[in-house]
């Protein structure tokens, strides 16, 4: 069943760097957490949904990480933004989302706007299970450009000290605002 738990020496080192959090879950880890709560169509049936909005619950993650089931109807989407230094993972339980990111690496403070290089835009789409891990330094959006309600599973390690939100305009990004926790919740 589902409910063995591998011991902790059968599990891979995650091949990122772990500092400065090299405690906690990590990316692997993370990945394989959201991917198991997303095959849990009873668990992932039981999220309301709302057609004029996102709608989410809260779950226990591994390892005191943060952890969200979320629904998304189509046209919604989260705006531009970072995970204050968490690394984290999310994975489409149905539906199909849309992950635009940004393959640079950004600094986290000391700028009020930044011209992105060309070339440094990556979209993928996730459904069916799929997810994906990220690490702190981790820039994206996501959105549900489907014609269908999505529901996705994210977990994040450390919990989300906050959120940088940025907007966009075409190479330019600019810091909007930070949120802080309980502003997202
Ligand atoms: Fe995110």
């Amino acid at each position: 069943m589902s409910s063995t738990t591998a011991p902790a020496s059968a599990v891979p080192a995650s091949a990122a760097p772990r500092a400065p959090h090299s405690e906690g879950p990590g990316e692997a880890e993370l990945l394989d957490f959201v991917r198991r709560v997303a095959a849990d169509t009873a668990y992932v049936g039981s999220l309301p949904l709302d057609p004029e909005g996102r709608t989410w619950l809260r779950l226990e993650g591994p390892g005191g990480s943060e952890a969200w089931l979320i629904g998304w109807p189509p046209g919604t989407g989260t705006g531009w933004h970072d995970h204050g230094g968490s690394r984290g993972a999310f994975a489409a339980a149905s539906g199909a989302l849309t992950e635009q990111s940004l393959a640079a690496r950004i600094p986290t403070e000391g700028w009020r706007t930044l011209e992105l290089a060309d070339g440094v835009d990556r979209e993928r789409v996730l459904s069916d299970g799929r997810g994906r891990a990220f690490g702190p330094h981790h820039v994206h959006q996501v959105l549900n450009q489907s014609e269908e309600h999505a529901v996705s599973v994210h977990a994040y390690y450390p919990p989300l000290p906050l959120m940088r939100r940025y907007s966009r305009t075409g190479q330019v990004l600019r810091l909007e605002h930070v949120e802080q926790p309980g502003e997202w919740e």
